[in-house]
């Protein structure tokens, strides 16, 4: 029998749920790592690294119990949920159709609330506790053009960290969350450019410092976060969103 602590990365197949399975597995955990895509160069790089790791591909809208089931049945338990999967795509909420600003609520919020619900009732049922971690980004408490759809589901994500961290306290359960600024993984391409190498990108945020750090974040630099709050000098911790963005909504 396994007994190291278990973990479920939602979205580990790239960018920051990848860096993150990476992170947990170097501090112990066996990292279950679930993706629409396929995630066998993650699996592959934990293993390379030393760590355990195993994959199902599944989508956080429909198969959450799966999720779950397919962690406890790999390596005995379920621990720690980072409920990392995302999307982001551009929409002017003038001309959208519903069903498209509604998918990324479906992925990012009801995709997240679910696959905790899943998470929390192994974890209740174990009786030892556990971690809940949810990405958000500082999209959840700012303004943006086309994102009414990305930042209402963040937003609704840093409330359900709130109340989940009250409800579940009582199972010594620590809810939180890590909102980040502009980080460097595929998200960062929209309509094939990426972003973080635009003129107006490198004018603004970079070179007048509207990111105080002048630069994005690597995604280990959010998975560190997400590791202290999964780990175990995070004890008194609960209900609460860090913010990792380089100084950007420190300042205007
Ligand atoms: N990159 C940034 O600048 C940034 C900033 C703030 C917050 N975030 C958040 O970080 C998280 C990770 O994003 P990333 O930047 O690593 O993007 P990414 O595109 O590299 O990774 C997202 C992963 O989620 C998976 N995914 C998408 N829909 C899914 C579904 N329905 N079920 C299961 N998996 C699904 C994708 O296949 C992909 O592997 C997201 O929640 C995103 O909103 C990213």
């Amino acid at each position: 029998m396994n007994t190291a602590r278990v973990a479920l990365v939602t979205g580990a197949a790239s960018g920051i749920g990848r860096a993150t399975a990476l992170a947990l597995a170097r501090d112990g955990l066996a990292v279950m790592i679930a993706d629409v895509q396929d995630a066998s160069d993650s699996v592959a790089a934990v293993h390379a690294d030393g760590g355990q790791a195993a994959a199902i591909r599944a989508d956080v809208r429909h198969d959450a119990a799966a999720m779950v089931a397919a962690a406890v049945q790999a390596f005995g338990r379920l621990d720690v949920l980072v409920n990392n999967a995302g999307v982001f795509y551009p929409i002017d909420m003038l001309t959208a159709a519903f069903e498209e600003w509604r998918r990324a609520v479906d992925i990012m919020y009801f995709g997240a609330f679910h696959c905790a619900q899943a998470a929390a009732r192994a974890m209740v049922a174990q009786g030892q506790g556990g971690r809940i971690i949810n990405i958000s980004s500082v999209n959840a408490f700012l303004g943006a053009p086309l994102s009414s759809h990305y930042n209402s589901a963040k937003g609704a994500i840093d409330q359900l960290t709130r109340c989940l961290a009250v409800e579940l306290a009582p199972h010594h359960i620590l809810v939180n969350g890590v909102a980040p600024g502009f980080v460097e993984t595929p998200m960062a391409l929209v309509n094939g450019v990426n972003e973080h190498e635009t003129e107006e990108f490198r004018a603004f945020y970079v070179a007048r410092r509207r990111i105080p750090l002048a630069r994005p974040a690597e995604p280990d630099e959010i998975a560190d976060v997400v590791a202290f709050l999964a780990g175990p000098r995070c004890r008194y911790i609960t209900g609460h969103t860090i913010v990792v963005d380089g100084g950007l909504s420190a300042t205007f």
